[in-house]
């Protein structure tokens, strides 16, 4: 059990329960999981480094241990303007014990749409990021397209799509990229997360045909 709330970043001894509580789930789901231990410190500065310059509203998809969590909160972005989505059940409860002030829902990535509809999260396109720690790579093309088709739908026009892989390459095929109408560039490296790791950032093309949804306001 994690001594709820966590301010500033974690002791020793919750750490390693954080960690273990992370390998106990990745040993219960590896494909849903998809790493053995939690993102590094140095892997969630180099994801945090590809917000906009100002960012309003956030959402973080797979929130995990909160690593990427604390980064953005670090960063600047408001407890009320961020919003986690985390599938795990044991890992949102310890998201909702580390982060009291932060809308931690436990959902599906691929139906964020409903997500934050029934949240009230946000206006009409007014989610300017989404930083994922969802292991995309190992998402069938199905699950990628829902998720892509989801996270567009409620980014603003400029809103990006940041996503780290272990992979060489986007984790996205660049069929599902233009049939979606996206773009893609690689931002950081993470050099000494292990496995290291590359961040990208998807971004609409001009003339996408995945448009902002109607929400309504928190
Ligand atoms: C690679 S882990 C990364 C977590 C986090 N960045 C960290 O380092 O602790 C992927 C996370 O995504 C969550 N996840 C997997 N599929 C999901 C989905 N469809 N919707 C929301 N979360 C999901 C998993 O439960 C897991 O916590």
């Amino acid at each position: 059990m994690i001594d709820p709330p966590l301010r500033g970043h974690p002791a020793k001894a919750d750490r390693s329960a954080i960690h273990w509580t992370f390998f106990r789930q990745w040993l219960k789901n590896p494909l849903a999981i998809a790493a053995l231990s939690p993102s590094s410190r140095r892997l969630a500065r180099e994801m945090v480094k590809q917000l906009p310059e100002h960012p309003g509203r956030v959402i973080e998809l797979g929130g995990g241990t909160g690593v990427f969590t604390r980064a953005l909160l670090e960063r600047g972005v408001h407890p009320n303007n961020l919003l986690v989505v985390e599938l795990n059940e044991e890992l949102h409860r310890l998201l909702q014990q580390q982060f009291p002030e932060v809308h931690v829902v436990r959902g599906d990535a691929r139906e964020l749409q409903a997500i934050i509809e029934g949240e009230g999260f946000a206006e009409a396109g007014g989610v300017d990021a989404i930083l994922s720690g969802l292991g995309l790579l190992s998402m069938s093309r199905g699950t990628q397209r829902r998720i892509l088709t989801a996270a567009f739908s409620v980014l603003g026009p400029n809103g990006r799509f940041i996503q780290f892989t272990y992979g060489p390459a986007s984790p996205v095929s660049r069929d599902l990229l233009t049939e979606l109408g996206i773009s893609v560039h690689r931002g950081g490296v993470a050099w000494r997360n292990v496995p290291p790791a590359a961040v990208y950032v998807f971004t609409r093309n001009r003339s996408t045909s995945i448009r902002a949804v109607r929400t309504h306001k928190r």
